[in-house]
């Protein structure tokens, strides 16, 4: 298995290799860190000269602040230049916490920080704060005011707990979702880091939770994403998405395959009533595929999800979700960026549930009976008007549900393909974001694409056709000034502005910069930005709607 895998990925890349030359397509413009600089349309900050992990964990565009997490501190930083009155809290892990940290045996500058990576908004006046804490989680409130004009930003609370909250190897992604002051989490909530959990905490009611050490629900998973995303149109059948890889045992039970996975849960769910007590009841998952098909069917999976990113449209059905794909194959770097329907995955977890049979375990879709409410329903909804709770489910749903978490069919992309495929390039993708822009000869989607070199590839898609020869490398920045990978990336397409974070620091960026293109009218429409248009004497933003 392995082996065809790789056998493919050679054929593949010599398909590429000859079809566009040896070359990589290359940026029409490259800037340099300091060359960006110069543009004057880029800021940088950080806090000190050493790495400290920086993760961009929040946006508030309401209040213009973006709030940033690293080793020790919380960052509040203005939205319009990042580098004008920075906030900061200092907020390290206990002296005794480190000291047993390092006496565990864990990595004392990569492991023994309060290494802070959820920041939510809680209510009007407070932020959900948690960290690793050395490898002992713990959570606190921030007060950052009404308004952001107030310059508030303390540490309001006693720390509490952050088991179940956030991971404690800092590590090990942590991924959460706020909604009406309950915590969402997908993490590792031992300090072994072998008990993975989706877990509700923070909450008025039960706590809840995926079934313990049950792999046919979450297997080694590394989490990605979470987001919230309606269900038609009454608010009760919301859902929260989870976007993660995880490590399956195969049929032999030897080697391991990585699958990339979405699962979803109702955020109403408080667990069962006889079985799966404090565990979710509407919990399902279904495999994401990010694939190339050769002439004779052969199909090479790009496994890994790196990064999600939702394109949201007026209509919640007509949501594009884009996800970056990297190879676990340790022999080429390739990545890929697949886009889906929202509605192609709605179709999938609304489809055949997969069920094994025979002597090799075969997965099947389920033919028998489907208890009603269909398992994955939420209580309360406008499927189940008459059921409040998933305590009311009837337990044939709970049991078909614990048994039977995962869908038949996986989640292919539009056009079944990817939309970009790097293969021997000498960079990976590592995260995403994407701006819709009206330019003058049409709508484009442009693709902010970070990389494990501390660049931002800035890379538009012809809007007709969904294929990867449409596509233009206009810009590649230096985003940082060494090659540390991006960790996080934010856009604001209110404010034209991209935020990006590594080890180093946080830098801002604007999604545009039409005069690097040159002076002259052909090359201004030759680099075929579709932020950027000729107005008669330069290469300037266009504004569709605007006075020119
Ligand atoms: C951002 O703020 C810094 C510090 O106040 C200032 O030096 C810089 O010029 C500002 N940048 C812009 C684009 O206004
Ligand atoms: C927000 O929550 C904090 C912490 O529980 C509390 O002290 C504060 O009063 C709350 N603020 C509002 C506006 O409800
Ligand atoms: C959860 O239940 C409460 C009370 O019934 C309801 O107000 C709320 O809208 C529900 N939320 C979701 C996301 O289903
Ligand atoms: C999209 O591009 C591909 C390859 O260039 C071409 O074969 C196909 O016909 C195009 N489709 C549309 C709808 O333009």
């Amino acid at each position: 298995m392995a082996f065809l895998a790789l056998h493919v990925l050679i054929g593949i890349f010599i398909y590429f290799s000859s079809v566009k030359g040896s070359s990589q397509p290359q940026a029409r413009v490259f800037l340099t860190f300091n060359e960006l600089q110069e543009t004057k349309t880029s800021e940088y900050h950080r806090i000190s000269h050493s790495p400290l992990d920086y993760r961009i964990l929040l946006m508030d565009e309401d209040q213009d602040r973006i709030y940033v997490g690293s080793k020790d501190h919380i960052l509040s930083l203005n939205i319009n230049n990042i580098s004008q009155d920075p906030l900061n809290i200092f907020w390290p892990a206990s002296a005794n916490k480190v000291e047993e940290c390092k006496m565990a045996g864990k990595d004392p500058t990569h492991g023994c920080g309060n290494f802070v990576r959820v920041i939510q908004s809680y209510n009007r006046t407070h932020l959900y704060v948690c960290g690793s804490g050395a490898f002992s989680p713990v959570c606190v409130y921030v007060n950052r005011g009404r308004r952001s004009e107030e310059q508030i930003f303390k540490i309001d609370s006693k720390c509490e707990s952050g088991k179940g909250r956030c991971s404690f190897n800092p590590n090990v992604n942590t991924v959460s979702v706020m909604i009406n002051e309950e915590l969402f989490s997908g993490m590792y909530i031992d300090f072994m880091g072998t008990d993975a959990a989706i877990f509700r905490s923070l909450t008025r009611r039960n706590a809840v939770r995926t079934d313990q050490h049950n792999s046919k629900w979450l297997s080694e998973p590394i989490f990605v994403d979470a987001h919230v995303i309606p269900d038609g149109t009454d608010p009760n059948d919301a859902k929260i998405y989870f976007f993660f890889k995880e490590r399956l045992t195969d049929n032999s039970g030897s080697t391991k395959q990585i699958h990339s996975m979405i699962a979803r849960i109702c955020p109403n769910d408080t667990g069962g009533q006889r079985s799966l007590v404090n565990k979710w009841t509407t919990f399902l998952k279904a495999r994401l595929v990010c694939s190339v098909m050769d002439e004779d069917g052969t199909e090479t999976y790009f496994d890994e999800l790196e990064d999600v990113f939702l394109l949201e449209t007026d209509n919640p059905r007509t949501t594009l979700v884009y996800g970056i794909f990297s190879t676990s194959s340790s022999i080429f770097k390739g990545s890929a960026v697949c886009v889906y329907h929202l509605s192609d995955i709605q179709t999938v977890f609304n489809g055949p549930f997969a069920h094994k049979e025979g002597p090799n375990h075969q997965l099947i879709p389920y033919q028998g009976r489907i208890p009603y409410p269909r398992p994955g329903t939420c209580p309360g909804g406008a499927f189940t008007p008459n059921m409040r709770t998933t305590k009311e489910f009837p337990d044939d749903v709970v049991t078909f549900i614990r048994n039977h978490p995962l869908m038949f069919n996986p989640i292919y992309p539009i056009h079944k393909r990817p939309l970009i495929i790097r293969i021997g390039a000498d960079y990976k993708y590592t995260k995403i974001a994407v701006d819709r822009v009206n330019a003058a000869d049409g709508r484009y989607h442009v693709l902010f694409l970070g990389t494990d070199q501390g660049t931002v590839q800035k890379v538009v898609v012809l809007p007709t056709n969904f294929s990867a020869s449409g596509e233009l490398i206009l810009e590649e920045l230096e985003v940082f000034q060494s090659n540390s990978p991006i960790t996080t990336m934010k856009i604001s397409s209110k404010k034209q502005q991209l935020y990006v974070s590594s080890d180093e620091g946080v830098t801002q960026v604007s999604l545009h910069r039409c005069h690097i293109y040159g002076s002259a009218c052909a090359d201004c429409c030759l680099a075929r930005d579709p932020y950027c248009a000729w107005d008669g004497s330069s290469c300037s933003r266009f504004y569709p709607t605007g006075k020119r």
